[in-house]
């Protein structure tokens, strides 16, 4: 029996192998299915990102304009998951809202009863489609107004804010959100990946083991970070008062959200990019707030300064979201709308060659004592 890594929590054990997703921690390089990260975040749209992990090549444009279809068509929301979300609008936070909205969206769903790969193919494009039309009405029925309906004419990024917003974005806030929804798509073995692998292990169904993967990625050393991030821009409220702020947190051993990782032990590729689209958005938005843009870019050099850290996806995707207008509330849930399709596609090679996920775990508890029959006040 191997015991666990040094500093537990599995660091450094291989638990699966995968042809989704490699990540080079020293070199801070991410690719999926051998595509590096900056050349799809260049050049790729989410759907074509999500038809490469789900089927494992780029589409042809004859494939990507029939795959893009059936996602828009897919984009309804009805029945059970609609009346739980006009429900529990007022009262739910986010991440509980879509933790239990999609698990309503198994309902209706004529393949819930099949792990078949077709099945699950058909049920990894469902959630992808359906889980911002799932975010928007939630958003419109908290705010008092009425959902804006799914428009199958727009692609998955501008229909996606315009559900949330109420209104159509500008074409470069599309296409930073794109950027942002392939950034967050896979990140190989990942606690939510991990989850999700180990629920479809016991083969268990794809919707569970979404469900399961929202639960583990709302913890704030995971995707919850992202609000984390933003509301720790707030609290320092401005450039000025960054150093001395972030001195006495770290003095004080509290971690700076957004900071960090598992893998990376150099810049995130993906903050990188994230970086150029908060300093874009940042040099249009509103003089009247303070410049989040220029605090996180100040952040980064004080924790790398002090402590050696770089910052992770989440640190600059909180400034990127807060200038497209998305309350902070609502980050994590955009993180789902995206790793949903990383989640499903990890399911769906889980069942194509499943073994059940089942460790050990070593015993340091009391050694073998016998039973003190009598003594207890009998
Ligand atoms: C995501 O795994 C993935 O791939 C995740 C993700 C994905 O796409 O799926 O990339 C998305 O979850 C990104 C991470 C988001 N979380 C945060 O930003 C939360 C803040 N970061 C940390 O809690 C931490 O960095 C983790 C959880 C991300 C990684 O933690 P590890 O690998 O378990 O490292 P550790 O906690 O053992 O810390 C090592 C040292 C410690 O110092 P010492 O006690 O040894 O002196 O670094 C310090 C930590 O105190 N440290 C921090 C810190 N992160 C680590 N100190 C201050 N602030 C931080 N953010």
């Amino acid at each position: 029996m191997r015991l666990m890594s040094d500093k537990g929590g599995l660091e450094g054990i291989v638990v699966a192998r995968s042809e989704l997703c490699s990540i080079d921690g020293q070199k801070g390089i991410l690719v999926y299915r051998g595509y590096d990260i900056r050349d799809l975040a260049e050049h790729a749209s989410y759907e074509e990102v999500v038809y490469l992990l789900l089927r494992g090549e780029l589409p042809t444009a004859a494939e990507l304009d029939s795959f893009r279809t059936e996602l828009a068509e897919a984009r309804t929301v009805s029945g059970e998951a609609a009346q739980v979300i006009d429900l529990i609008a007022a009262d739910a936070a986010p991440m509980e809202m879509l933790r239990t909205a999609v698990s309503a969206t198994s309902f209706d769903d004529p393949d819930k009863d099949s792990n078949d790969e077709d099945a699950n193919q058909r049920k990894a494009l469902r959630l992808v489609a359906k889980i911002p039309t799932l975010i928007g009405r939630y958003q419109r029925r908290r705010e008092g107004k009425e959902p804006v309906d799914p428009d199958p004419e727009l692609d998955y990024a501008t229909n996606f804010l315009a559900m949330l917003r109420g209104e159509l974005p500008a074409r470069e806030e599309a296409r930073t959100f794109d950027v942002a929804m392939i950034l967050h798509a896979d990140h190989e073995m990942n606690a939510s990946t991990f989850t999700a692998r180990v629920i479809a292990s016991t083969l268990s169904d794809m919707h569970s083991a979404v469900v399961g993967a929202i639960g583990a990625l709302k913890g704030p050393l995971h995707g919850g970070a992202n609000e984390q991030v933003m509301k720790t821009l707030e609290a320092v409220g401005s450039v000025e008062r960054v150093d001395e702020d972030v001195r006495r947190r770290l003095a004080e051993h509290r971690r700076i959200m957004g900071f960090g990782h598992r893998v990376y032990k150099t810049m995130d590729p993906r903050a990188a990019i994230l970086k150029q689209h908060a300093r874009a958005l940042s040099e249009h938005a509103d003089d009247s707030e303070p410049n989040w843009y220029e605090m996180s870019s100040r952040m980064e050099e004080i924790v790398l300064a002090e402590k050696g850290l770089y910052p992770n996806v989440d640190f600059y995707s909180a400034s990127t979201y807060h200038y497209l207008g998305i309350p902070t509330d609502v980050f994590t849930t955009l993180f789902v709308a995206s790793r949903v399709v990383g989640w499903a596609a990890h399911v769906i090679e889980q069942h194509r060659d499943n073994r059940l996920i089942r460790p050990n775990s070593e015993y340091v508890g009391p050694a073998r004592r016998a039973y003190p029959i009598g003594s207890l006040g009998s």
